[in-house]
C-alpha cells in the first residue's frame, strides 16, 4: 500500500518535472526564434557593408517599440528618406500634434486617426497633400497650403507613409468604378446607422459625434467612390469607425447597401454645398 503511494506520489513529480520542463523550454525556444531572427536581420544589414555605417543613425530614428518592428525596416529607408521622415515628424509636432495627437493616432471628436493601417493604404499622397494643403472647409482642418511650403507638407506625408503597414492600394481602389447605387435607400442605411456618429447631415464634429464631416465637400471632393467604399467595408482599426461587412461590425452591408450609402453621400454633398453657399450669398 505504502508502496504504491510512493509510486504515485513519484510519478506525479515526474509529470510536473517534465511539464516545467517544456514549459520553460518553450519559452527560451520562443527567446531562441527572436535572438535567431534579429541574428539574421543583423547579418542581413551587416553584409550590406557600405550601408551599415547609414543605416545605423535611422535607427534611432525608429518610434517606441510600439509599433511592430516590421512597419519600416530601419535597413529601408535611404539617408535622405530619414532626414525627410524627420523634419516631417517636426513639423508635424508644431502644426498638427496639437489636434491629431502624438504619432498621429487622432482622438475622437477631435481629429482623426491619420496612421491607421486602413487609412494609409487606401489614401494617396495627393489625397493628402491636398487635403493638407486646402483644408476641410466647415470643419476645424485648416488649409495649411500658406503657411507650408510644398516640401514641408511632403516631409509631413513621408512622416505619416513611415507608419505604413499594409502595401499601399490607392491607384486600384481610386480606379474602382463609380456607384450606381439607389440614394433613396442609401439615405435609409445613413439615417439608420451613420448618422449617430457622423451627423444627420453628415456635418462631423460639430453634430456632436466623433466621425469626421463625410457629407462636407472638404472630404467629398477629394475622394473616390472607390475610397468610401472600401472606408465602410474594412474600417479603421483603432478607431470607432469599424467595417460594415463582417459579424463584428455594427451592421453586415451588402457590396449593394455599401454603394447605396455612396450614392446617398454625393447627393448630400451637393445639397450640403448648396446650402453653404446659400448661406454666405
Ligand atoms: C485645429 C485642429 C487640427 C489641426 C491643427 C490639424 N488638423 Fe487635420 N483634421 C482635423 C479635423 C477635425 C479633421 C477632420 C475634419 C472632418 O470632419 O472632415 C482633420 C482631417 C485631416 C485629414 C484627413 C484624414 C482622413 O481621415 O480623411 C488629414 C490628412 C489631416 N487632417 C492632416 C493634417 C495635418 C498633416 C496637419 C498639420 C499640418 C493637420 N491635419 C492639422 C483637425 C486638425
Ligand atoms: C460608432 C461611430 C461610427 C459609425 C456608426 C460610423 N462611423 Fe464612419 N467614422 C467614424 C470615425 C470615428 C471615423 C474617423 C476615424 C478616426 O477618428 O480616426 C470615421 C470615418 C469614416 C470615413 C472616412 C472619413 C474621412 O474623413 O476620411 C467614412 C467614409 C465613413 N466613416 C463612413 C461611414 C458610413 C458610410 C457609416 C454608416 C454605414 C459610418 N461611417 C458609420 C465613426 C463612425
Amino acid at each position: 500500500m505504502n508502496m504504491i503511494v510512493r509510486m504515485v506520489v513519484m510519478g506525479l513529480v515526474a509529470i510536473l518535472l517534465v511539464s516545467c520542463d517544456n514549459a520553460s523550454n518553450s519559452s527560451k525556444n520562443s527567446k531562441d526564434d527572436s535572438d535567431s531572427s534579429k541574428k539574421a536581420s543583423e547579418t542581413l544589414s551587416a553584409s550590406n557593408h557600405e550601408e551599415v555605417a547609414d543605416t545605423a543613425p535611422t535607427a534611432a530614428l525608429q518610434p517606441k517599440p510600439k509599433h511592430s518592428p516590421e512597419t519600416t525596416s530601419p535597413a529601408k529607408l535611404s539617408p535622405d528618406q530619414a532626414a525627410l521622415v524627420e523634419s516631417g515628424k517636426e513639423l508635424f509636432e508644431d502644426n498638427c500634434e496639437a489636434c491629431h495627437q502624438a504619432d498621429a493616432i487622432g482622438k475622437p471628436g477631435t481629429a482623426p486617426s491619420l496612421t491607421n493601417p486602413e487609412l494609409l493604404s487606401i489614401a494617396s499622397d495627393k489625397f493628402f497633400i491636398s487635403t493638407i494643403t486646402d483644408g476641410r472647409e466647415g470643419t476645424p482642418m485648416p488649409a495649411f497650403g500658406e503657411d507650408l511650403k510644398p516640401d514641408e507638407i511632403k516631409a509631413i506625408v513621408a512622416f505619416l507613409r513611415s507608419h505604413e503597414k499594409l502595401p499601399n492600394r490607392s491607384a486600384q481602389v481610386d480606379s474602382e468604378a463609380e456607384s450606381h447605387g439607389d440614394p433613396r435607400l442609401g439615405k435609409f442605411w445613413f439615417g439608420d446607422i451613420c448618422s449617430t456618429c457622423h451627423g444627420v447631415n453628415g456635418s462631423g464634429y460639430e453634430a456632436g459625434g466623433t466621425g469626421t464631416a463625410i457629407g462636407k465637400s472638404g472630404f467629398l471632393s477629394k475622394v473616390s467612390d472607390g475610397f468610401i467604399r472600401e472606408t465602410v467595408k474594412h474600417g479603421r482599426s483603432n478607431t470607432r469607425m469599424r467595417g460594415f461587412t463582417k459579424s463584428y461590425g455594427l451592421a453586415n452591408l451588402s457590396d449593394r447597401d455599401i454603394d447605396d450609402i455612396v450614392a446617398y453621400l454625393r447627393v448630400l454633398g451637393k445639397k450640403n454645398a448648396k446650402a453653404a453657399a446659400d448661406e454666405d450669398e
